[in-house]
């Protein structure tokens, strides 16, 4: 049995019936030795007594905003950054639309907004109200902000109906809960990764830029991952709108050469990985003025080719140990990876198989085939954090080979 001992969760109660089995989590995890914090919002407060959780835990019940003594003993900044872990169940629909909408209106919500810890939701609703397409929506948007879930599971639920939406069961939620707290291997500790994602945007004018549809997804998720296998990680990233990964080093840049010149200075690394979609061309004279129309037809604009910044780091007196490049193909992805594998001097391709899944650009899944100079392994498909997680720890295993990391 894992300890918890030393381990501090907030625990944040939802007003739905699930909030009974809490009492249950509450008495597993001090059995393991965690301190357990709880608010409640006002609609848990119907269903669970601040009396019977407090007796529980052995902690005082946080339940207002604006409680004066509650913000005196421990105000909500506080209260989110003492624990390590933030749990929310049952997290009701209404719950996690306000945790995808960033909404802080309440003592829970506010909690959940000014954490910088993980947190995990175990969601708990009627069928139809969990699948509604808003609270799918809300749901991927958490995953997407790195929130982990644990169920819903499916069965009979109290409104009679069948389907997924009943809360996960008290010890599966601890199971969760142990997972996210145990210690993770960091074979990357004192490594440096460098990780270039996004587009590039190549002015043509001061309102006008070419540029392509890159979301940075793939790269944001891998940046993700080499912060948890505890590599100094610095994301050198062309205009997107994600949210910065935290414990990343973001080095924002616009046009092709802002980018290589970042990664020079970024340089030495042991790893360097270049999921950018760098433009290929800029405009070899951004025009001062914004072009006006003449009159006489449009202006032509002549094209400059872009450094090649994954051939130009491979190449340098500086390479890291590891280069890594990406490669979208549409036909012969492999043959076509091997020779850019060659062409650009790195030591492995993560190719693209951008025409079997449409949803590549922009959309949460891949298809990849990891070449190397040995061979090729096709992965199977699945998200970019899948994606991201399996490819750190393989580069971690080739750097660090000695060391057996975490599965
Ligand atoms: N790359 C780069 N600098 C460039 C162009 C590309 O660093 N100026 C990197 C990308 O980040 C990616 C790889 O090189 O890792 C992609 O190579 P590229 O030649 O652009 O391949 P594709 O985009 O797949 O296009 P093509 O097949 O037309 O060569």
């Amino acid at each position: 049995m894992t300890s918890l001992a030393g381990k501090s969760v907030l625990l944040i109660v939802g007003g739905g019936i699930a909030a009974y089995k809490v009492h249950e989590l509450v008495r597993l995890l001090k059995t393991r030795g965690a301190t357990v914090r709880i608010i409640l919002t006002r609609a848990a407060e119907q269903f669970v007594t601040p009396l019977s959780l407090a007796s529980l835990s052995g902690e005082k019940v946080y339940t207002s905003l604006f409680s004066l003594t509650d913000e005196v003993e421990m105000g909500h900044i506080q209260l989110s950054r003492a624990a390590d872990l933030l749990v929310v169940a049952p997290a009701t629909a209404d719950l996690i639309a306000k945790m995808a909408n960033g909404l802080a209106d309440d003592l829970a919500s506010t909690a959940l907004l000014a954490t910088d810890k993980r947190i995990l939701v175990a969601p708990a609703m009627n069928v139809r109200m969990w699948r509604h397409p808003a609270t799918m929506r809300n749901i991927e948007t958490l995953q997407r902000d790195g929130v982990t879930l644990a169920g819903p599971s499916d069965g009979e639920m109290a409104c009679g109906e069948f389907g997924p939406g009943r809360m996960a069961e008290p010890n599966e939620i601890l199971t969760a809960i142990v997972d996210m707290l145990k210690p993770k291997a960091q074979p990357l500790a004192g490594r440096k990764v460098v990780i270039t994602a996004g587009p590039t945007r190549e002015p043509i004018d001061p309102v006008r830029f070419i540029s392509n549809h890159s979301s940075g997804k793939q790269g944001y998720a891998i940046a993700r991952a080499a912060v948890e296998l505890g590599a100094e990680t610095v994301l050198v990233s062309g205009p997107v709108s994600l949210p910065i990964p935290p414990g990343v080093q973001l080095m924002p840049v616009e046009t092709a050469q802002e980018m290589l010149e970042i990664c020079e200075g970024e340089m030495p690394a042991d790893i360097a990985i270049f999921t950018a979609a760098v433009a290929d061309w800029r405009v070899a004279a951004e025009a001062p003025e914004k072009i006006k129309k003449t009159g006489s037809g449009p202006p032509s604009l002549m094209l400059a080719e872009n450094p090649d910044i994954l051939a130009t780091i491979s190449r340098s007196a500086k390479r890291p140990r590891i280069v890594v490049g990406f490669a979208a193909e549409t036909e012969h992805v492999t043959e076509h990876a091997v020779q850019k594998l060659k062409r650009k001097g790195c030591d492995l391709i993560v190719a693209n198989d951008v025409s079997r899944d449409a949803g590549v650009f922009g959309g949460d899944r891949n298809t990849i085939h990891l070449v190397s100079a040995t061979g090729v392994e096709d992965w199977p498909q699945m998200s970019k954090d899948d994606v991201a997680q399996k490819l750190m720890e393989r580069l971690a295993q080739m750097l660090v080979p000695q060391q057996k990391t975490e599965e």
